[in-house]
């Protein structure tokens, strides 16, 4: 519309929104992040730990981001919305089906051609964009180091932390644990000619303490735990439940960790960490899933944990109703 020299109308607030029509966008908006919404933030891959101020050398921790990537495909489907914070060039969601694909780009892409060759069109392949399930609802972090990580999750879960008991904190990250300050980091490449190389690192501080005590108090968290020995598994995984006070740990031995994890939490809240419950999760190594693709543990992860993340939001409404 043309602009004219009449009196500028005077819109209050009030009468702006009486009279204005809303984008039409607005109501799909809202539904997305409203408080119904469940958010899972899945942290997942390892950190480095740099040796030098100009890095040329760095320790890193072991993953692939297998865990979190497809974690985070399952929970998209669940209905949550997911904040994937991964490390740089880790698996993604979606994305990781192609990674190790030797013509990743083309596989990418669905090309329909006209079998019967009829249409006007037929010489012309259709070709769209895969997978068709919706990631639009997540959003993306990267971090490469181990004070990355310690920062981020920092400012993200206290970010989250409006949302309450929606939020689902699912720590499946390989972090560091130990590091080098900034002050003992040598400022450029550490010379050899030396001998040997000794270097003192100073311990992480555990980031689930603060997280679970000041950042998002009323958050659902699950930390993972990965042994090597099997017979460490449980009671690492009680230690930590008892260290921190969170929800529940997921242990893992790296070795079987695609096919079985086992669920550790307190039987009852604010019971003793003593009498802990241990919940396997098991899937037959040939194991299909509804389509027929080889099953992944983390579908049965994501569905029991979305149970009993309700189950704590639906808590929380009997003991504080409306
Ligand atoms: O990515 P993949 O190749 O599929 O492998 C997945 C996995 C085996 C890495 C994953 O399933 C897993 O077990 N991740 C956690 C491994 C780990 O770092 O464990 P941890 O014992 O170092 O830490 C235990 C928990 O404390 C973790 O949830 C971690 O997020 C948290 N932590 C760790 C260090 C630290 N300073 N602060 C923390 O809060």
């Amino acid at each position: 519309m043309a602009a004219t020299d009449s009196e500028p109308s005077l819109f209050s607030a009030w009468s702006y929104f009486q009279t204005q029509p809303p984008p039409p966008t607005l109501e799909d908006d809202v539904a997305g992040r409203g408080p119904g919404r469940k958010v899972a933030l899945v942290t997942s891959g390892g950190t480095t730990v740099p040796l030098e101020l100009n890095v040329v050398r760095f320790l890193d921790n072991f993953s692939a981001g297998t865990r979190g990537a497809t974690s985070a495909e399952y929970f998209l489907k669940a209905g949550y919305a997911v904040i994937f914070m991964h490390r740089q060039f880790s698996l993604q969601p979606f994305s990781r089906h192609y990674s190790h694909s030797t013509n990743p780009f083309l596989d990418f892409l669905e090309i329909e051609t006209d079998p019967e060759g009829t249409s006007a069109d037929a010489a012309r392949p259709k070709i769209t964009a895969t997978p068709s399930d919706n990631p639009a609802c997540s959003t993306t972090l990267t971090f490469v180091t181990v004070n990355d990580y310690l920062w981020l999750l920092r400012a993200v879960s206290q970010e989250l932390s409006v949302v309450g008991r929606n939020a689902l904190y699912y720590l499946a990250a390989a972090v560091s644990d130990f590091f080098l300050p900034r002050q003992k980091l040598s400022e450029h490449k550490i010379q050899s000619g030396k001998g040997s190389l000794l270097i003192e690192m100073d311990q992480v501080p555990k980031i689930l303490k603060p997280l679970v005590d000041e950042w998002t108090p009323d958050g659902f968290i699950v930390s993972f735990k990965l042994e090597t020995d099997p017979a460490l598994l449980i009671p690492k995984a009680r230690a930590a439940l008892e260290r921190y006070g969170h929800h529940l740990v997921i242990g893992n031995n790296l070795n079987q960790r695609k096919h079985e994890v086992v669920f550790v939490s307190r039987r009852n809240r604010g019971s003793a960490v003593s009498d802990v419950d241990a919940h396997w999760l098991r899937i037959p190594t040939d194991a299909v899933d509804a389509r027929g693709q080889p099953k992944e543990i983390e579908e049965d992860i994501v569905a029991e944990l979305a149970k009993r993340h309700q189950a704590w939001i639906d808590q929380s409404w009997s003991q504080h109703p409306g």
